[in-house]
């Protein structure tokens, strides 16, 4: 059963990009299971940078036929805008790329209540949303009023959304906002429409007739496990499950086809957005991890809130995941620190924790415990195995992996596509 899910096991942004990058080679089926545009994976080949934001990484290879699950919210203007993009710099997307018929759709007004509902909360409740829509569709697929992709192939598609336009234009009107012209969205929906036929089909089927034939797939999360609705930082969290859980919903594929969960960690922490980020370092190392991590979001170009590396968080994700090996990326960026520090447990009324706490309210006052390790000190951006690594690089990546009882399976040390290695998978 060879099914691979990759999933962040942070705040997102762990360079996930990058290893899908490296494992499509080896894979029939690249599915992404779940978010939507909020995402930016970001991969560099040869002098080449791509950002993807929708279509996933595997695209990049000649051989996998990449998917959009079921559990995608999908822009069809930004998707189609991506597609276009990809195929003026040489990417062949002819029969390559498909979308599930069950994934739900984003629509201006979708941005537009992203937008109204940040502006809401106001400056000290905002959650720091991409303001691409993603919580109001996901809002609309739970509350059963959403519309499809399946739901373009249908005649009656643009008096439907018509309808819809003008449903949400009664919220933004609430909201204090303008509302949107619902015959120009329409009309522009049928287009999109037409557009979008071609890469729109039952996924789920295609999926499981892989399987049957021994085909090779491998699951792509996007955001992290701190991000998941479930399981991350709530309320400061994107709408849908990036964990592995996930991976089935988004694509209906059985949790028992599944055989191995690959974790994706950065070498140091970062997050996007607000919320609480117990090792942040709101100082001069801080800044120095965001300026040679060059950490600012592929999607908004926003600023990474950058620290220590949590092994708070690690243990969480592996345990909610039930990770096998990890992939450690951004290694390099920490090639010139002194003494390096891990964050093993976090100190918060008045307790030891060494198990993720559920209330934000705590995390937010959380202080970490730390054990301090020397750094290395040397350059690791050439080292392409495990054994070109400086010793104490060695000895801070097993300390990771005893604190989070998850052994490590890649390492990358830097942008580039050969600048990733396999350890032991
Ligand atoms: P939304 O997904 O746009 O609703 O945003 C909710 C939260 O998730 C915000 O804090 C975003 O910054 C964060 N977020 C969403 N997508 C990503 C991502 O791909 N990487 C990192 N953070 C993300």
């Amino acid at each position: 059963m060879p099914v691979t899910v990759l999933v962040g096991a942070q705040w997102g942004d762990e360079g996930k990009g990058k290893i899908i990058d490296f494992l499509a080679e080896e894979s029939d089926f690249v599915v992404r299971y779940q978010g939507g545009n909020n995402a930016g994976h970001t991969v560099k080949i040869g002098g080449e940078k791509y950002v993807l934001h929708l279509v996933p990484s595997g695209i990049l290879h000649e051989r996998p036929v990449c998917v959009i699950g079921n559990g995608v919210v999908v822009d069809p203007a930004a998707f189609l805008e991506e597609v276009s993009a990809l195929e003026l710099r040489g990417v062949r997307i002819d029969g390559r790329l498909l979308v599930s018929d069950r994934a739900h759709l984003i629509f201006p007004y979708h941005r537009a209540l992203d937008e109204a509902a940040e502006a809401a909360r106001g400056s000290d409740g905002k959650l720091g949303t991409t303001r691409r829509g993603i919580g109001p569709a996901y809002s609309d697929k739970a509350a059963r009023h959403g519309l499809r992709a399946g739901d373009m192939l249908d005649p009656d598609f643009p008096q439907r959304l018509r309808q819809k336009v003008e449903e949400a234009n009664r919220l933004l009107k609430a909201l204090g906002r303008d509302g949107l012209d619902a015959g120009l969205l329409a009309e522009q929906g049928r287009e999109l429409a037409a557009r979008m036929a071609p890469f729109i089909t039952d996924t789920i089927s295609l999926l499981h007739e892989a399987l049957a034939g021994g085909r090779r797939v491998l699951l792509e999360g996007a955001q992290g496990t701190l991000l998941d609705i479930d399981f991350g930082t709530y309320p400061y969290v994107t709408s849908s499950n990036a964990t592995a859980g996930g991976a089935c919903t988004g694509t209906g594929i059985p949790p028992a086809s599944i055989d191995r969960v690959i974790g994706v960690v950065k070498a140091y922490t970062t997050r996007v957005g607000e919320g609480p980020f117990p090792t942040e370092l709101k100082d001069s190392t801080g800044r120095m991890l965001g300026e040679t991590g060059q950490e600012f979001g592929a999607t908004t170009g926003r600023p990474r809130r950058c620290g220590w590396f949590d092994a708070v968080v690690a243990r969480y994700a592996a345990m909610v995941n039930g990770i096998d090996r990890w992939a450690v990326t951004k290694l390099d960026v920490l090639d010139s620190i002194e003494t390096i520090r891990i964050a093993t447990a976090y100190r918060c009324g008045g307790r030891t924790h060494t198990a993720m706490p559920a209330s934000v309210r705590l995390l937010e006052i959380a202080e970490p415990i730390y054990e301090e390790m020397p750094g290395w000190r040397q350059p690791t951006s050439g080292a392409r195995r495990w054994q070109d690594l400086p010793q104490r690089a060695r000895a801070y990546i097993s300390r990771i992996c005893e604190l989070t009882g998850v052994k490590v399976g890649m390492v990358s040390v830097g942008p580039a596509r050969e600048a990733s290695f396999k350890t032991d998978m």
